[in-house]
Parts: structure tokens; sequence; C-alpha cells
């Protein structure tokens, strides 16, 4: 087991460093798209102003959510209202806009290019993922269920270096003491599995993950000596039936790369593979119920708009998602500064 010192184990100087490249694109598309003009001349709610506009309400949603943290933008009983910094800087009829910087900077960010597309192009009806057909990007493989083994191989070296801290928080806050069989969907490299594994003897794991990750994940779990208690279950989650019979069900970053409709329907798989009483864990960096923040979980909900098909949610947002997948007693449990996991446990 890797023992965290405190404050070593706080991470959020390097995940602001990681996420910041998202506030200049958040600045771009709200400049381009007309969002802060159309709220200084009539505050409004996210959902007001994505139909107003015609923008995604779900990419739009995380882009609020940031100039919000980042002082541009004050939510009061539901609206959001311009600040000072915004009617100074932001506005086109100020003498002290800033929109010819931005028309250099939009030439120079491939994020604000990803984001743009985000915002102006609607989501699909249906729950069940679709790849873009664009092919740059990982999730369009999640989507469709297939990763080549060079993009996965790829793909597990970023998630486990990204995932290592929060691991070993999970594993620290001892949520899975008493949890003996665990299946931990899109499991990846093992991160969060190996960190469990270590501090509970007691504990196996299950990572179910596609077929070229599932050929790799071992090669993580050897170096930690840990074969005999974690295995490797290749599926599509979207497509193949879940394996049954464990009395906790994990996803980390998983719902944060959806939409809600395909949360809920990976929920409702989750609810099938527990035995009763077994709990469903969303481990997840959370929005305020606001959405104004944290600064950090509200520049991640930007790239993930920008870069998988999904966003951050609220606490309330994953517990109405949750209660309608039918579980109960659903709560919250912060592991470290910066995440979360909520869990709600089958009747
Ligand atoms: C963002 S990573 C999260 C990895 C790990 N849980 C963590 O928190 O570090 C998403 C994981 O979901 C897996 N995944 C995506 N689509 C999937 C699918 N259709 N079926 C099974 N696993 C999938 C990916 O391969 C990847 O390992």
């Amino acid at each position: 087991m890797i023992e965290l010192p405190v404050p070593g184990s706080d991470t959020r100087d390097i995940w602001e460093i990681y996420l910041s490249p998202t506030w200049m694109p958040a600045l771009l598309v709200a400049d381009e798209l007309g969002v802060l003009d159309s709220i200084a001349d009539t505050p409004c709610s996210s959902d007001e102003l994505s139909a107003r506009l015609g923008l995604n309400g779900r990419a739009l949603g995380s882009v609020l959510a940031l100039l919000a943290a980042l002082g541009y933008l004050a939510p009061r009983h539901g609206r959001y209202h311009i600040t000072d910094a915004t009617r100074h800087h932001l506005l086109p009829s100020s003498p002290f806009y800033w929109g010819g910087v931005w028309v250099a900077m939009r030439e120079h960010s491939p994020l604000y290019h990803q984001l743009r597309r985000a915002l102006t192009t609607p989501d699909p009806v249906e729950a069940l993922p679709q790849s873009s057909g664009r092919d740059e990007r990982s999730v369009d493989g999640w989507a469709s269920g297939s990763l080549s083994s060079e993009a996965a191989a790829s793909m597990m070296k970023y998630m486990h270096s990204h995932s290592a801290a929060a691991a070993v928080a999970v594993a620290q806050s001892d949520l899975f003491s008493a949890t003996r069989r665990l299946l931990d969907v899109g499991g990846c490299s093992g991160v969060f599995s190996i960190a469990l594994a270590d501090r509970h003897p007691g504990l196996s794991c299950t990572i179910m993950d596609l077929h070229a990750v599932c050929e790799l994940t071992p090669e993580y779990v050897k170096e930690r000596g840990l074969e005999d208690r974690i295995d490797t279950h290749a599926a599509d989650m979207f497509r193949d039936p879940w394996p049954q019979g464990y009395d906790a069900v994990f996803l980390s970053n998983i719902f944060h790369d959806w939409r809600p409709a395909t949360c809920l329907e990976l929920a409702k798989h989750a609810f099938g593979a527990l035995t009763p009483g077994g709990t469903i864990n969303v481990h997840e960096m959370l929005l305020n119920d606001d959405a104004a923040g944290p600064r950090t979980a509200a520049a991640f909900s930007v790239l993930m708009a920008a870069s998988t098909q999904g966003q951050q949610f609220t606490f309330a947002q994953l517990e109405s998602l949750l209660g309608d997948a039918g579980f109960v007693d659903i709560g919250c449990h912060s592991t470290s500064p910066l995440h979360s996991v909520v869990r709600g446990r089958k009747p």
C-alpha cells in the first residue's frame, strides 16, 4: 500500500495546472457565441439561455459553471447575472473590451474548436452512445465499444497517472472495508482496484473494460502482486451483459464521459450486477449545488464537454439519477479535497 503523506495527497495545485487551459476556450466561446451579451441583456438560467441561443444545454451548463467560478458570472435565485469584470472586459460595448485579443487567441486553441463544436451540436435522443465518426478522440472508440491496442495502451498510461493519488485516497477512506466482491466498471489499468485490494486483504475485484484494455491490465496488477485477487472481464459496458453477484459496483470517472441518459442506463446495469444490499459507488469531482464551481470541477466539466460526451455533475443530479435506477439511501462521501464517492444501496 502506498501511504501518501499529508499534504502530499492534496493534488489541488496539479489539477489546477492540468485544467487551467480550459479557461481561455470557455471565454472565447462565450464571447463568440454571444453568451455574455445575452446574459447582460436579460439574466437567465442555463436552460433558458440554451433555448434562447440554440446551444447544447449540457456543454453550455459547463461553460457557465466555469465562467461563474472564474468570477465573470454570478448566480442569483437560479439565474446567471454578469459581474463588473464581464461588464468591463468581456462586452463589446466596453472601451476595455478584450475582443481584439480573442480573435487572435481563437486561432491557436484546438480546445476552443472542440468546445465550440460541442456547444453547437445537439445531443442525440437515444441513450446508447454513438461514435462521432471523427475517430480523433478516445470517446469515439469507447462509444462504439472498440479500441485499438495502441489507443488502449496510451489511454491507460494517461489514466493511471491521472488517478493514482485519488485511488489511494479512496482506499484510505475505508468505504470498502466491508466489501468482498467489487466490480470496477471501466477500471482501465486497475488503478482503483489495486489501491483497494492492497488496503483490504479480504477484497476481490473484477475490472470490466474493453477487450484491448483488459489485455494490458494484468501487467499493472502483476506489478503489485495482486493477480490472485484482481481479475478482468472484457465487455462493452453498453452492449454486453454485465457479470453478476457483486456487493459493490465502482465507477470512477465514467459518468462524466456520458450524457445523463446514458449514465442512467449504466446505473441500471449496475443495479442488476449487485446482490441485494450491495452498493453503487460513483467516484467523481462534483460541482457545487448551484453549479457555479468549485473552479477545478467546473474546468473539468468544460474539458469533458469538449472532449467526451459528458460533463461533471452536482450531488443532486447524481442522487436523482441513482434514485431513478432504483437505488436508495443515497449519500455523498468526500474522499479527497477534490473527489467524492456518491453511494446508493440496492434494496
Ligand atoms: C475516463 S477512463 C476512467 C478510468 C478509471 N476508472 C479512472 O477513474 O481512472 C474511462 C474508462 O472506461 C472504459 N470504457 C469506455 N467505454 C467503455 C465501454 N463501452 N465498455 C467498457 N469500458 C469502457 C475506458 O476504456 C476507460 O478505461
